[in-house]
């Protein structure tokens, strides 16, 4: 298994470009599955959960050709099952459910297991099928999603700990083929629902409010081919500015969209960084006297539970007392021994991080656990003493286009060990 060597201590100056976002190219690929017409979507990132995404659409009889940034799709006939061994390396796989339901009237994916950042339940996805008239039946691991027919309806997909922004995309993906209007109640407004409405859209579906928490869909006949670019990934973008505040001089990103990183830049801010806008650029002016933070992670346009780690890293050298609740996974915290282990005096009680910012960390031998907890182990050793070797390092490569390479074009040293 690959890792990877951090050599702490290094200043980051320059500017980075920010790949497409993971989490809106990954439902996007799948909704190319609602047309037998070809789709071509660009600024698709070269990760390998896009890679399996893409493997479970040609298994399912796709013709998928990839070049560079841009992959085209043509799913002229298509099977419905997604096949157990792609399917269990990722749970994004649940979104081929919506499209396979809404074109074929059935699905079957298995179903996906619980995983380190919680227990990870699609009782809402299930229940939006429901809603729109659709049948399940869980057998041997799988879930079957079936219908004679979809039909819209009022659909509350709000849940306990908030709205899903999976389920929304899945519901959504399966409404735009229903007869009549559905609504979506209690739907998430991330940046990434809007993406793929705006994608439908383009494929013929008339979707409106994507982007809040009320979403209504009026079912056409069919949709046809498109072309589109993948919105800028705002969780690599605020990873990278993490990086900034972390060690960095003054670094700029380019091709972001800083609306979508307000509550990040907020919380930034908040805590004594300057950072400046323009069009597709944001840039961060180095580290002055950061400030502790009280934080809490919210569903968008609240403070991302997918930063909430870097987050974590930063403040473990953050002069002061800081707190970080997470209410949308509130387990998701094995990134703290980890960063315990680096030297950091984190304590959780319940589902908050109690923070007391220490001057510097040391390099250790750490173990990445999920996405989000090794970039903010990768982020933890820019500015520790010594090497941190992030073992494990295929949970960063499933979010991150080369981040030891873009890190490196900033004045990082970050050694890739092939195993
Ligand atoms: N939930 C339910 N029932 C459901 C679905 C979700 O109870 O049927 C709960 C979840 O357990 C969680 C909360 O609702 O407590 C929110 O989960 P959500 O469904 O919104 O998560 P998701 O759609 O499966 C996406 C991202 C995650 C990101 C979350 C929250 C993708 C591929 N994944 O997951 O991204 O953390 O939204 O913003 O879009 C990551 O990129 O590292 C990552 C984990």
């Amino acid at each position: 298994m690959d890792k990877i060597l951090v050599h702490g201590g290094h200043t980051l100056t320059g500017s980075v470009k920010i790949s497409g976002s993971k989490n809106s190219a990954l439902p996007i690929l799948a909704a190319t599955l609602l047309t037998k017409e070809p789709c071509v979507i660009h600024h698709v990132p070269d990760l390998s959960d896009i890679h399996y995404m893409l493997q479970i659409i040609s298994h399912l009889g796709a013709q998928v050709e990839r070049a560079s940034g841009t992959v085209r799709i043509e799913a002229e006939s298509i099977k419905t099952v997604a096949p157990y061994e792609i399917v269990r390396k990722m749970r994004a796989s649940v979104c081929v459910l919506g499209p396979l339901l809404g074109r074929e009237k059935e699905a079957t994916v298995s179903l996906p297991g619980g995983c380190v950042i919680g227990d990870r339940p699609i009782d809402l996805h299930l229940k939006g099928f429901e809603a729109l008239n659709a049948a399940h039946r869980v057998e041997q691991g799988n879930v079957k999603v079936f219908a004679s027919e979809l039909r819209g309806s009022v659909i509350n997909l709000r849940g306990k700990l908030g709205p899903t922004v999976l389920g929304t995309g899945n519901v959504m993906m399966a409404a735009v083929l229903a007869t009549g209007t559905s609504v979506i109640e209690g739907a998430a407004a991330e940046p990434e629902v809007v993406d793929l409405a705006n994608f439908l859209t383009k494929m013929g579906a008339k979707i409106e409010g994507a982007g809040t928490s009320r979403i209504i869909i009026e079912g056409v006949k069919e949709l046809h081919g498109a072309e589109h670019e993948v919105i800028p990934d705002r969780i690599e973008a605020g990873t990278f500015l993490v990086a900034a505040a972390i060690a960095g001089k003054e670094v700029q990103l380019k091709r972001v969209e800083p609306t979508h990183l307000t509550a990040v830049i907020d919380a930034l801010n908040q805590s004594g960084y300057r950072t400046t806008s323009g069009v597709g650029t944001l840039t961060l002016h180095g580290n002055g006297q950061a400030k502790p933070l009280q934080l809490t992670t919210e569903p968008y346009p609240g403070f991302p539970t997918d930063m909430q780690a870097q987050m974590c890293a930063l403040l473990s050298r953050t002069a002061g007392s800081s707190t970080v609740m997470e209410t949308v996974f509130p387990q998701r915290f094995m990134h703290v021994s980890e960063l315990k282990r680096m030297g950091a005096d984190i304590e959780l009680e319940g589902s908050t991080a109690i923070i007391k910012g220490i001057n510097r960390l040391s390099g250790a031998p750490v173990m990445a656990s999920d996405l989000r907890a090794s970039a903010a182990l990768v982020l933890a050793g820019l500015q520790a003493e010594g090497v941190t070797e992030v073992n494990r390092v295929y949970h960063i490569d499933r979010g991150y286009e080369s981040i030891d390479e873009k890190l490196n074009g900033l004045g990082a040293q970050i050694e890739r060990v092939k195993a």
